[in-house]
């Protein structure tokens, strides 16, 4: 039944050059692929299956198993074994961070071809996906090797007379992992690294619009040799997320992707009294201080909201400049906006690839339409950029507004639009920047120190740059205040989210 499909999805990756797509990477993508589940890869149970399509020509690159009920619980049955069967829970905390740290050599040794599955599928830019995709996820991964060795509780002091307590820190259980398509294989390391190191199992789903790295890594973490069941990949799409958080065997749901539909994930994992964390979205206001350095707020203020498309939860989507310099500002910003090179993905000399989906597109176009309607003053893009073909491409848009009500400047595009506003004084802007539901991520362009911490301390989010944006390191704690999440990821906290504490007591009298 699925044989006549096949022989075109080949035909269509074959029409790829090859000093574009090496043969690895074509062979993976051109292949059969089955889910991994307790070490094995499988159809879907009841055989069904979706494609995933080429952002950059909207043609399928290949078919994925499209997981159901059954797969989940199968999966989740895996994972359950392989904390008893395997031990990966009370395996040797060394033998742990070894295995990890062998799935990050390996992520490394096979970097080409996992970022060029990443461009093929989410239609980024291969140096990209190559510099920020895989180097961090090589990154997350060492890190999160060398946390079990590191994993230790307490003495606890008693008052008790003739009682003796200390704490241990246990593994979670199965983790349900789910995952957005902007960053595929970086969101999978993330949620893998810590449950990992903290001795916990997953199943992992990628989203339906980037099943590809996620699949790979999967067998990457087989031939690490991480026992069978370990780690489990589910593909699907929200209805297989929507089972795996259900799903009683699960015991912390860990997701990254709308607010919307973390919103719900939350309330059921709340009712089943499963831990949970989310990473939701964002609508981040940048500010540049009248004493900025100018230059390097404009240039960091670009690729804030341009960079991976724009399709970046903590994205500097709303850019507030002091009114002295606004006209340079956006001048300038205008003049990089036209002559940024909007291409396809896997094309060398690409800066901005497609959004990930026809479904995307629409809504970004339907918000700059929206824009203009509304009032917004549209200053660059708005436009495909110069690309024909059936690809998803919005060239990078800049508009002007004096006015907090539009709804572009209110709701997370997560494409390459940016609204930027004038302001007056501190007081003002600081007041704007935290009027939102979200509170991802904040920034602020300043010469003066003083000026840099009473901001920053004064914006409502879970992380803020000042002179730069966008910053990340497996030790820094990530996550949102207000709608853009629950928890941390990343650092000590992150890891404390896949673990238990249980005191134990002792009668010493
Ligand atoms: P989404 O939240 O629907 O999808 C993210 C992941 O959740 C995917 O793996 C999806 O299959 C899964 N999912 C969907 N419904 C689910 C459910 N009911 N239960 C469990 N899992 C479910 O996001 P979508 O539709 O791809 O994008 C819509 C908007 O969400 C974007 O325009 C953007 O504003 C925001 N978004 C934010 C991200 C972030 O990094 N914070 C990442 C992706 C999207
Ligand atoms: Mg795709």
């Amino acid at each position: 039944m699925h044989g006549a499909s096949r022989i075109k999805e080949v035909v269509i990756i074959n029409s790829i050059p090859p000093d574009l797509l090496s043969e690895p990477a074509r062979a993976f993508a051109g292949r059969s692929h089955g889910l991994l589940i307790g070490g094995a890869s499988v159809p879907a149970a009841d055989g069904r299956k979706f494609t995933t399509p080429d952002p950059s020509t909207a043609r399928p690159i290949a078919e994925v198993p499209l997981s159901g009920p059954e797969d989940v619980d199968r999966a989740v049955r895996a994972a359950h074994a392989a904390l008893k069967k395997s031990a990966w829970a009370t395996m040797p905390p060394a033998e742990r961070g070894r295995l990890i740290g062998r799935l990050a050599d390996l992520v490394e040794a096979n970097a080409d071809e996992l970022a060029e599955l990443e461009s093929l599928d989410g239609g980024k830019p291969v140096k990209l996906a190559k510099i920020v995709d895989v180097t961090g996820a090589v990154g997350a991964l060492r890190y999160a090797a060398g946390w079990p060795t590191k994993i230790i509780g307490d003495v606890v002091p008693q008052s008790i007379p003739g009682a003796f307590s200390y704490t241990r820190k246990e593994p979670v259980g199965v983790c349900g992992q789910i995952i957005p398509w902007n960053f595929p294989l970086l969101m999978a390391v993330w949620k893998i690294g810590p449950a990992l190191a903290a001795g916990c199992t997953s199943v992992l789903k990628p989203a339906e619009q980037t099943p590809l790295t996620a699949l790979r890594l999967g067998e990457l973490a087989l031939e690490a040799g991480l026992p069978e069941g370990v780690l489990n990949v589910l593909t699907g799409d929200g209805s297989t997320g929507a089972a795996i958080v259900d799903h009683d065997g699960v015991d912390k749901v860990a997701f990254t992707g709308s607010t919307e539909v973390g919103r719900g994930i939350a309330g059921r994992a709340g009712h089943a009294l499963k831990r949970v964390t989310l990473e939701l979205g964002g609508k981040s206001a940048n500010i540049i201080m009248p004493d900025a350095d100018i230059a390097a707020a404009t240039k960091g203020s670009f690729q804030a909201i341009y960079y991976n498309t724009g399709q970046a939860c903590i994205a500097g989507s709303r850019l507030f400049v002091h009114r002295d310099h606004f006209d340079d500002v956006v001048g300038a910003l205008a003049e990089r906006a036209s002559t940024a090179r909007v291409g396809p993905g896997l094309d060398p000399k690409t800066q901005l690839g497609p959004v990930v989906s026809a479904e995307q597109y629409k809504r970004v176009t339907g918000y700059i339409e929206q824009g203009k309607a509304e009032g917004a003053e549209l200053v660059a893009g708005g436009g495909r950029g110069g690309q024909e073909g059936n690809g998803w491409f919005v060239e990078p848009t800049l508009f002007t507004a004096t006015s907090d009500d539009l709804t572009m400047a209110r709701e997370e595009i997560f494409g390459p639009v940016l609204v930027a506003q004038p302001y007056e004084d501190l007081g003002e802007v600081t007041r704007k920047a935290n009027a939102t539901e979200y509170g991802l991520a904040a920034g602020v362009w300043t010469r003066d120190v003083a000026t840099a911490h009473k901001v920053a301390h004064q914006l409502e989010a879970g992380a803020v740059y000042v002179n730069g944006w966008g910053r990340m390191d497996p030790a820094a704690p990530f996550g949102g205040v207000k709608a853009s999440g629950l928890g941390r990821e990343h650092g000590r906290e992150g890891l404390e989210a896949y673990l238990e504490t249980k005191t134990i007591w002792i009668d010493v009298a």
